[in-house]
């Protein structure tokens, strides 16, 4: 009989780059206690999900059994051609852009989240560097560490990106021989997660300018993730940024229906640049070779038939209403703690909180601690900070609202408030 060596598990580079995401953490306390309030979770709304939608689309797509045989094969890498079709014709209509776009830039992925794996590992080898918005969406963070390249933090206020300070970093990578390294801006220029800040229209165009002129050894892409566009409860939409790029050569759109329609159908999109549309689908044709093909039938559908606005016109209302109850607990209950300010946003699903400048929001803080001993989570907000650049704000905290009933988001801040009492 021959003895079976038990050889050990040598991860690859790229399975330690994404190893050690702190979120498993964060995930794990919300499952060891269910009865917590989570102002922590991202997720939807679980009430206005769109059942009878969907439940509509669905039936008229398995009518007709051509369809449904279709709906049921493997489809193509960049998507299906109706739904393409669909989001070329709204793209035009709402960002109306010179060079317009044409069909074949158009690539429907899994999530937007999936647009921007494709799109960064067409962009970014080991070293290289993303600026972004300090804080920033933290799964893209971890994405670019997962690609072994660097996230570099830019400051930002009230209206996001601080555009004097985005040139700031520039020449400062320049002084350290590092501006050939920097291959994009990423940008959540509508309700940021998690600062919930709308980056106003001279800002976009000065970002997208900068970007252009800092071109200097190779092209600086800016990434506008653009997944809380519809989720806007007051004021008027914003053209993307990417109507202030007329040569079409600089700036890639990341959408959704996860946040709009349901993220269980996971549907997103990119609007690529000429030149990204080869490489990026070469990308996807190594990962899946297209997106499944049935989710895309049904959003397809869904838009065909007319569902989508309604719906967005339904959550739109519940999450102003969330959102109104969030922002009126916050008055009532942290506005009497000294040092402690939030945004008031216009739209998205987050409300970012600041806190006196020596309290740690962390996850081994007193402030968190003293939060699960209440019964409410958050995410701290050190978590959104890239490594580099801007320094990490510890005192700092996202809360949710888009999850918990009116009731639930109140009793969730007044813990918050007592918590905060106990930890400072
Ligand atoms: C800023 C931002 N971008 C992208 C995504 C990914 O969304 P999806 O992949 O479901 O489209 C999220 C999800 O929370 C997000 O907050």
């Amino acid at each position: 009989m021959t003895a079976t060596a038990t050889a050990e598990y040598l991860p690859s580079q790229r399975a330690r780059w994404a190893g050690g995401q702190p979120i498993s953490q964060l995930m794990a306390h919300a499952l060891q206690n269910p009865d917590l309030i989570s102002l922590a979770v991202g997720f939807v709304d679980q009430e206005t999900l769109p059942a009878s939608a969907a439940a509509a689309a669905w039936s008229s797509l398995f009518q007709d059994p051509h369809t449904a045989a279709a709906a049921l094969q493997y489809g193509t890498t960049p998507g299906h051609l109706p739904l393409r079709e669909q989001l070329l014709a709204r793209t035009r209509h709402a960002d109306a852009a010179d060079p317009p776009l044409a069909l074949e830039q158009i690539v429907v992925t899994a999530g937007s989240n999936q647009l921007l794996q494709l799109v960064s590992e067409s962009l970014l080898d080991p070293g290289d560097i993303v600026l972004c918005a300090a804080p920033t969406y933290f799964v893209y963070l971890g994405l670019v560490a997962g690609l072994g390249a660097r996230a570099v933090g830019v400051a930002s206020d009230a209206a996001g990106m601080i555009p004097d300070a985005l040139e700031e970093t520039l020449a400062r990578c320049q002084r350290h021989g590092d501006l050939p390294r920097v291959k994009a801006v990423y940008l959540v220029p509508y309700f940021d997660n998690p600062a919930a800040t709308t980056v106003p229209a001279p800002r976009r165009a000065a970002i997208v300018e900068l970007a252009k002129r800092w071109s200097k050894h190779g092209r600086i892409h800016v990434i506008s993730d653009e997944a809380y566009r519809e989720l806007r409860y007051a004021g008027e939409d914003l053209p993307s940024p990417r109507v202030w790029d007329e040569e079409g050569d600089t700036v890639i759109v990341a959408g959704s229906f996860s946040k709009s329609f349901s993220p269980g159908i996971r549907v997103g999109w990119g609007l690529l640049p000429r030149h990204l549309i080869g490489p990026v689908n070469d990308q996807k044709g190594n990962a899946d070779f297209g997106s499944p093909n049935l989710n895309q039938y049904l959003m397809a559908r869904v838009l065909e038939l007319g569902l989508w606005e309604p719906h967005l016109a339904r959550i739109r209302s519940s999450y102003s209403e969330k959102l109104k109850a969030m922002l009126a607990a916050a008055d009532l209950h942290l506005a009497r703690l000294p040092g402690v300010e939030w945004h008031r946003p216009q739209g998205g699903l987050y409300v970012w909180v600041r806190l006196p400048g020596g309290l740690d929001a962390g996850l081994d803080g007193p402030l968190f601690d003293a939060a699960v001993r209440e019964g409410v989570l958050y995410v701290p907000g050190e978590y959104c900070y890239p490594a580099a650049g801007e320094p990490v704000q510890r005192n700092s905290l996202r809360l949710s609202f888009g999850v918990q009933s009116c009731a639930k988001i109140r009793e969730g801040v007044e813990k918050l408030a007592r918590a905060l009492r106990a930890a400072g």
